[in-house]
Order: structure tokens, then sequence, then C-alpha cells
């Protein structure tokens, strides 16, 4: 189904504000995006497994089918490459070549060094499975639960040291992506800066079939010249086998992102509260995460605009949109006083707009912004994964009204317009996918919780 160039969309048959019909709606969307061990994104749209994509999902399944919870970290981990990175896609052999572009051709991960024996990317996704996995099983707590996450213990330790030893290029205690894609915010105004420099034309796509555009309208998308620096970005690795050694000297893309290292450090975190569990020490995973936390403030904190924005690496400069990434090292507990209320006061301003009562949703771009696209992925449409993340973040700083707010402002999206990939931030008309695997699971956990639950 493709949403129209106008953002209006039918409300989906079934659609309802009563919160047992949305639940119903929720895990109708999920049963109907399973497939044998994973949640696909959309059956159209991602039909394959995704690795940021399955830990928010695997928080919603604990909520109503915890067995698939597992199963679906399970199926992904076992996709982990032998040093340590966890794919950001993992094929499903069972697709027909063309079901998703670019393919495991394309990726030719085959080769490489340490890649595992089924097709996958060769890039990461932001490190969110350690919270997704201490969630779910917070969500259901048990004997299967506790099995599921010793068994997952020691990959999650693997993900994180994949991270801190192979991806910290400026050797400054953060990781760097080495594409747009491993932001999770594709076409994010934050990477417009450092895709400039990436050299491609938009005709090269015209070798290529893209496949997003022929289940998403064109306008809601990212446009060809992003697609054809995605491409070279992906080539560029590719090219060195996926290694990570020597990345500084060539590699296109190399930025510092605050959501992911707020992910990053958040897992350390996590962590520390599982490791007891499992019989393991707590210590190292607390100091590693006071290190992250440090980091994050040193090199990607702006005191000049009271928020966190990307380093770009390859000029050593903050990159200055202020994007929704920005408010993400929220969700990290240690952050200190002056950076939460920094946060707090940029999230409540007119360019995101939280409140108590918002009569917005969360935008994934500064609303005020001249190249704010209400339309188009992530220049502008709000998230349910975005807005969750920032809700545990004020939960945790003691905002629990704001929480509330934005809590609010979620149920009422997917009330109006269904369990929509995203949605427009002004009307709430839902855009791309209309059967999106994190809304759906992202709701069940909203509406399972009270409304100003404590972060947990
Ligand atoms: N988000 C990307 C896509 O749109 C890939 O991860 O396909």
């Amino acid at each position: 189904m493709t949403a129209g160039t106008t953002g209006a969309t039918p409300i989906p048959a079934g659609t309802t504000a009563d919160p047992s019909g949305l639940a119903r709606l929720a895990m109708a969307t999920l049963d109907a995006n399973w497939e044998h061990d994973h949640t696909v994104p959309s059956r159209t749209l991602y039909p394959h497994q995704w690795s940021w994509d399955s830990a928010f999902i695997a928080v919603g399944l604990a909520r109503s089918r915890p067995e698939r919870a597992w199963r679906e970290l399970a199926s992904l981990f076992r996709a982990q490459w032998a040093d340590g990175r966890v794919p950001h896609i993992v094929f499903n052999p069972a697709l027909r070549v063309g079901a998703y572009f670019p393919g495991p051709d394309f990726w030719g991960t085959a080769g490489a060094d340490g890649a595992p024996g089924v097709a996958t990317s060769g890039l990461v996704q932001p490190p969110v499975h350690a919270l997704g996995a201490w969630l779910a099983y917070r969500r259901a707590p048990g004997p299967a639960g506790l099995a599921a996450l010793r068994r997952l213990y020691p990959p999650l330790v693997a993900q994180q040291r994949y991270l801190a030893d192979r991806r910290d290029v400026a050797g400054d205690g953060l990781a760097c992506i080495v594409h747009p894609w491993e932001s999770g915010l594709d076409n994010s105004p934050a990477w417009d800066e450092p895709m400039a420099a990436v050299p491609a034309e938009a005709a090269v796509m015209r070798a290529y079939r893209r496949h997003d555009t022929a289940h998403a309208d064109v306008a809601h998308r990212p446009t060809d010249l992003d697609y054809a620096r995605y491409l070279a970005i992906v080539a560029a690795y590719r090219d060195r086998g996926y290694a990570d050694r020597d990345l500084a000297d060539g590699h296109p893309f190399l930025v510092e992102c605050p959501l992911f290292n707020a992910a990053f450090g958040a897992a350390e975190h996590v962590l520390a509260r599982i490791a007891p569990l499992v019989g393991a020490d707590p210590g190292p995973h607390r100091a590693r995460a006071a290190r992250i936390t440090e980091a994050l403030l040193r090199r990607l904190y702006d005191p000049a605009t009271g928020t966190f924005q990307p380093r770009d690496l390859r000029t050593d400069r903050l990159v200055p949109a202020r994007t929704v990434l920005g408010l993400m090292p929220l969700i990290l507990p240690d952050l200190p006083p002056r950076q939460v209320e920094g946060l707090v006061v940029e999230a409540c301003s007119e360019r995101f707009g939280v409140a108590r009562r918002m009569d917005r949703p969360l935008p994934s771009h500064d609303r005020t912004a001249p190249d704010f696209e209400p339309l188009r992925y992530w220049r502008g449409p709000s998230w349910l994964n975005v807005a969750w993340l920032l809700r545990r973040g004020l939960l945790a700083h003691g905002y629990p009204e704001l929480a509330g707010g934005l809590r609010r402002s979620m149920i009422q999206l997917v009330a109006g317009a269904g369990c929509h990939e995203y949605f427009h931030p002004d009307t709430g008309a839902g855009l791309g996918s209309p059967a999106f695997g994190w809304t759906a699971a992202l709701l069940l956990d909203l509406l399972g919780e009270a409304p100003t639950a404590d972060e947990d």
C-alpha cells in the first residue's frame, strides 16, 4: 500500500481509541509479520530481519508472546559475526531475489572474514539489544526468560566489545558509524554535511531498481542521490572486506552519533543489571558505562546549544543540524543535571514540542528548521521508537508528566492512523508501511504500563 503524496491516509479498518481494540490491532500486526523465527518490520518494504527493529519488537512481544520475544533475539544473534558485530539485516534465504534492495548479492558478505553462514549486511545498527533483552525479561520474568538472558549475555558483551575495540576510530571512547544506515535514521538532516562529501551522482540509480519506492511514496523516502551515496559507501566498506582496520584512512563516511553512542552506553548500564542474574561481575560494565558518558559529554555536547550533535570525524566538526538524535543521551541514567536540563529545554522548545499536553507528535527533526520536511522519512515525520526512547529518558530523570504527554501522543497516533511506520508530524496521518513491527510492539508496551510508570 502506498500513502498519498498529500500525506492523507485512510484510517485502517479496526483502528480505535479503545485500548483493548488498539492492543488487538498491535497483536494482529505482530502476528501477521511473524516469519518462522523473527518478525519482519514490514511484509512489503522490509521483508527480512532488521537488527534494531528486533530489539524493539522483543519488548512488545514480551507483553504478548514472550516465547517469541526470545526467539526473535536468538535468531538475530545467530547471525552475529565472529568479531562480535550484529548485522543490520539478516536475509531470509526463502525470499526471491529482488524482494529487497540492496540484496545479498550487493552486500557480498559470504567471503568476508568472520561472516556467519547466513547472508547478512555488513553494517550494524544502534546497540539497543541489551536494553531490549532486559526489558523483555522485566515484562516476562520467569525461568524461560532467565535462561534466555543467560544465553544472550555473552553475545551482548561481544557486541559491545566489537564497538569498543573496532569502531573507536578516533580513539576517544566513542563508537563511530561508517554509514548513515548504521544510525537507523538514514536520511536525517544530521547526515547532510558528511554525505555531501561522498562523491556520487543520482544518475547511478538508473542501473538499479529500487525496491522501496515500489511500496512507498517516492516523496516519503530518501532521494536517488541519497541512495547513490548509500551504495557508494557500502561498496567502499565491502571492498575492504568489511574490515575496520585503518577506517580513518579514506573511508567516505565516519561519524560519531549521539543516539548510537547513547545506546552504546545504556547497554553497559543494562548489562550491569543483567550480570548478577547470570553470575557475572557488573563492575566492568559500570566502569565502561561511566567512560562512555564521559566521552559523549566531552566529544558531542555543545554548550552553545545545550544539546548533543554528531561529530563528523572527517572534518572533526560538530554537525549543526538539531535533530531528534541530539536528545537521545537522555536515556543515560548518569547524565549530569546540567545536560539533562539542557535536553529537557530543547525537547520542550518549539523545535520538538514535548509538553504535558502535546498538541503535535514528536518530530524527527527541528520543526523550525528550513529543511524540515514533514513527509520525508527521517527529515520531519514522527516515529514511535525515538519517542519511546525519549520517554524512557524523561522517566529516568524525573519528568513523569512530560513522559505522560509523550505517551498520550504516541497512543493517539496509532489510534488515529493504525500501526504505520511513521506519521505526519502535524496531522498524524500514517506514512510508509501501514503494518509496521516496532510501532505495534512499542504501542503494546505503552499500553501495558501505567501512564507515569517509573523507568525500569
Ligand atoms: N532503513 C533502510 C531501508 O530503508 C535500510 O536499513 O531499507
